[in-house]
């Protein structure tokens, strides 16, 4: 009889996806940039109203409501918005719409791994552009690649910084395919590409409900662009993508935003805690503009993120990014998470260098 591997889509014979997944649920999560200062206020108030007896029924197929919601914060036409299960769905569909077997795909490297992932899914040629020792981008190069399907992480993940306002511009005016702006981190950045992204015809705008918004474990992204390019999008999309709890308290926390910032600007102080004390146990850290910290450790990096996990906390270890081998990527969350972690890190890094 032939086996399941024997009936695999031949293509997708050398793809692994990159796993995200954590043993142990009770363990310290310092590694995957979600919002650590706790789930959005929105839950609770869209719980205790929401009609759970109508879960029969489908949600709008569109989402409209949340659509709705937010054009009027962006200033745009609800045909200029899309929403998905997670901003990775939107980064999947964006893939399945534009990329053709062979077509060439570019990023900025190192980035985030998935925007590679569904290209590589959708059989793109993958041309990466290593960034430059200061994680600047190189824009003439990445032009050259003439690419199908460029996508910028702005703030970039995982670097911590933000690509120069103009260099991400002439991308969005010289590149002659589809350029998507991955603006995930923006709420702690304060920075937005929207209304440059929006001059042009074939650029798109991702966001997530994921990390500033507190909310990853409810799953909804979305994406602003012209309305024609997002209707492109959704002759892949699956209907009724967002279940109606989900969008219901995705709106409520669009009118809630005074959480996002007052919870960004704690992030902020928590933020130069970390890196002062990860400078005085001899790691080298990088400027951030996002709620993670880079830094370069003074021992090897695998066994320690390994020995840390022993001790339930969970770091990302860096060294499969190129430029990062030595390298460690850590959420920033309360003090008292942090304490914890760093205590262990002191110990750790004390035997190892003794
Ligand atoms: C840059 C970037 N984009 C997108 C995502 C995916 O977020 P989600 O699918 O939870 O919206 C992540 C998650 O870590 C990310 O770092």
């Amino acid at each position: 009889m032939t086996s399941i591997g024997e009936l695999r889509r031949r293509t997708l014979e050398t793809l692994s996806r990159p796993s995200y997944s954590i043993a142990k649920k009770d363990m310290v999560l310092l590694n995957d940039n979600a919002n650590l200062f706790g789930v959005n206020p929105a839950v609770m108030e869209v719980a205790e109203e929401f009609d759970f007896s109508r879960l029969w029924a489908y949600p709008s197929e569109n989402s409209d409501a949340l659509r709705d919601r937010i054009a009027s914060e962006y200033g745009l036409s609800p045909n200029e918005v899309i929403v998905g299960n997670g901003s990775d769905e939107l980064l999947d569909i964006v893939s399945k719409t534009f990329i053709n077997p062979g077509d060439r795909f570019c990023s900025p490297s190192p980035t985030f791994g998935m925007y590679r992932f569904y290209a590589r899914v959708n059989l793109a040629t993958i041309c990466e552009v290593p960034l430059r020792p200061d994680f600047s981008m190189d824009v003439d190069r990445i032009l050259a690649q003439n690419a199908k399907l460029t996508a910028i992480c702005q703030p970039n993940n995982p670097t911590a910084n933000l690509f120069e306002m103009d260099a991400i511009r002439k991308i969005l005016a010289e590149s002659e395919g589809v350029v998507m702006v991955d603006e995930a981190y923006s709420d702690f950045s304060g920075t937005s590409m929207v209304e440059d992204i929006m001059m042009s015809p074939s650029a798109l705008d991702i966001r997530t409900f994921s990390k500033a918004y507190g909310l990853a474990g409810l799953r909804a992204g979305f994406a602003l662009a012209r309305e024609e390019t997002i209707n492109e999008l959704r002759r892949v999309r699956t209907p009724f993508g967002l279940n109606s709890f989900t969008e219901a308290v995705a709106i409520k926390a669009i009118d809630n935003c005074g959480w996002v910032r007052s919870m960004a600007e704690e992030m902020k102080s928590q933020r130069a805690y970390l890196d002062g004390k990860l400078r005085a146990m001899g790691f080298e850290t990088y400027p951030s503009v996002c709620n993670f910290v880079i830094a370069k450790c003074p021992v090897e990096v695998t066994p320690l993120v390994s020995a840390l996990g022993d001790l339930g906390i969970a770091i990302r270890d860096c060294s499969s990014f190129p430029m990062m081998k030595d390298h460690i990527r850590v959420t920033v969350g309360p003090r008292a998470l942090l304490d914890r972690f760093l205590e262990a890190l002191d110990q750790l890094v004390t035997v190892r260098i003794e």
